[in-house]
């Protein structure tokens, strides 16, 4: 059932810092740069004091502020409900409002267990039966360098996919005096390191190869236990006092792994490698070449064809800021890059082309649900000594007898990210 074009999608989001920001700008931007089927009101912002909330809704650029999620997932005149907050509030404020038939586009990770996510994408199957969709934020996966490496392996241009290996590195707890945060803790986050990052690079091993991760051995590490409590925030870091609180989430995740046609993968993700301030990095090892992204240089794709001839061969540094690359031609000429702001702004691009068209968006709620199946199968792993934990339900039947070399690579046609018209 597709909804009428042209009527505007009224949205109200749900927290208003770092992503509520980042959002702001992708509901703003979104419909002066592309074409929308549908234009975005930025109708409310949901926060928790009052006066913090109106100021951030001025500031942002929205019509109202409230105060209270619940009210706003029930008014008549909201049709999304953008979830900005932290992981524990995430299946409570979903839930209610793909009930009351709001579309719902959340943060990542989807959740903060396994159990939430399954209740999650339960949500969004009945509610999609009734016309009203759902997606998760990964929004890495708007990044047009990563968009044409997903679009390189489908076509073959790697030929098989035989190893994956994926970094996510920061440096913001790194030192000690940073005091704790939600992110430091079990019952705000679900999990350090591993949510918060390390499911940005499942995500991304998932949507680039086409495959899930269908195995792994994890170890989590907490490097700092205890940090000061904190006496004031701006952005991820803060100032702490002399009181001093426990640390009760991983600080290192590192996990190997395999994909589900057979291919070995490796993940690392922290949040203590010095100098590293946003290196997501992802490097796909083909039968027939290579690519390799790093964030830190986020309009370039590095592709190595091997079957150039080795005397000029070597590593080909795309710069995607070409009209024909995935979301450019919107943007500016050539060599014009774009940052980290115009993910947000691709998110809201391919959601509101999803909901005028009644088609499910990509990130959707299964394909959360599938990442925290991998989250949760390193912490099982872990607290197992690393034991290797088997994702069953990412097990293609075809691939649970076969031998490495019989692997087939099957990758599935790709969603077509926007290409900016
Ligand atoms: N897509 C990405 O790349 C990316 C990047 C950073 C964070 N995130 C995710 O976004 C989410 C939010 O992270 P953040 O960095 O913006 O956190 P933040 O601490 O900067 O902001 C959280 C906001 O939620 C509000 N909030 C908390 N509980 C609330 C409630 N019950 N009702 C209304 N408002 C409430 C806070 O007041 C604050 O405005 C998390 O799930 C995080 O993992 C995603």
């Amino acid at each position: 059932m597709s909804e009428a074009a042209g009527r505007p999608l009224r949205v109200a989001m749900v927290g208003h810092a770092f992503m509520g920001r980042a959002h702001s700008q992708g509901w703003r931007g979104a419909p002066r740069i592309f074409d929308l089927p549908r234009e975005p009101v930025m109708q409310v912002l949901v926060g928790r004091s009052p006066e913090r909330s109106a100021e951030a809704a001025r500031h942002l650029g929205w019509a109202e502020a409230e105060t209270d999620w619940r009210r706003v997932v029930e008014r008549d005149d909201v049709d999304l409900v953008d979830i900005c907050t932290p992981g524990d509030t995430h299946a409570e404020i979903a839930t209610a409002a793909l009930a009351a038939g709001k579309h719902v586009l959340v943060e990542k990770p989807m959740a903060n267990t396994l159990a939430e996510a399954e209740l999650m994408a339960g949500a969004a199957a009945d509610a999609a039966a009734r016309g009203v969709l759902s997606m998760v934020g990964f929004t890495y996966r708007r990044v047009p360098a990563v968009a044409l490496a997903r679009e390189l392996v489908a076509e073959g241009r790697i030929g098989e996919v035989r190893q994956v290996r994926c970094q996510y590195l920061q440096d913001w707890l790194a030192d000690e005096s940073t005091p704790l945060s939600w992110r430091t803790d079990k019952a705000k986050a679900g999990s350090g390191a591993l949510g918060d990052i390390g499911a940005h690079i499942v995500d991304l091993a998932h949507f680039i190869t086409g495959q899930r991760v269908a195995g792994v051995s994890g170890r989590l590490d907490t490097l700092v236990t205890e940090r000061p409590v904190a006496e004031s925030f701006a952005g991820l870091s803060g100032k702490g006092g002399s009181e001093r609180g426990p640390v009760t989430v991983d600080d290192v995740a590192m996990f190997t792994g395999e994909l589900a046609g057979g291919a070995p993968a490796v993940f690392e993700a922290t949040r203590f490698a010095w100098g590293r301030k946003n290196a997501l990095r992802i490097e796909v090892n083909g039968s027939a070449g290579s690519l390799a992204f790093d964030f830190e240089d986020m309009n370039v794709l590095n592709y190595y064809d091997a079957r150039e001839p080795a005397r000029t061969g070597g590593f080909r540094r795309i710069v995607v800021t070409e009209p024909d690359h995935p979301y450019v031609g919107s943007w500016w000429p050539p060599g014009h890059g774009l940052g980290y702001e115009h993910g947000f702004v691709h998110q809201v691009v391919d959601l509101v082309r999803a909901v005028a068209a009644g088609e499910q968006p990509t990130p959707s709620f299964d394909d959360g649900l599938a990442v925290q199946r991998v989250l949760d199968a390193v912490e099982r792993s872990h607290r197992n000594r690393s034991t290797y934990t088997e994702v069953a339900e990412h097990r293609r039947p075809a691939d649970a007898s076969a031998a490495p070399a019989e692997r087939t690579h099957d990758v599935p046609a790709p969603a077509g990210p926007s290409r900016g018209e």
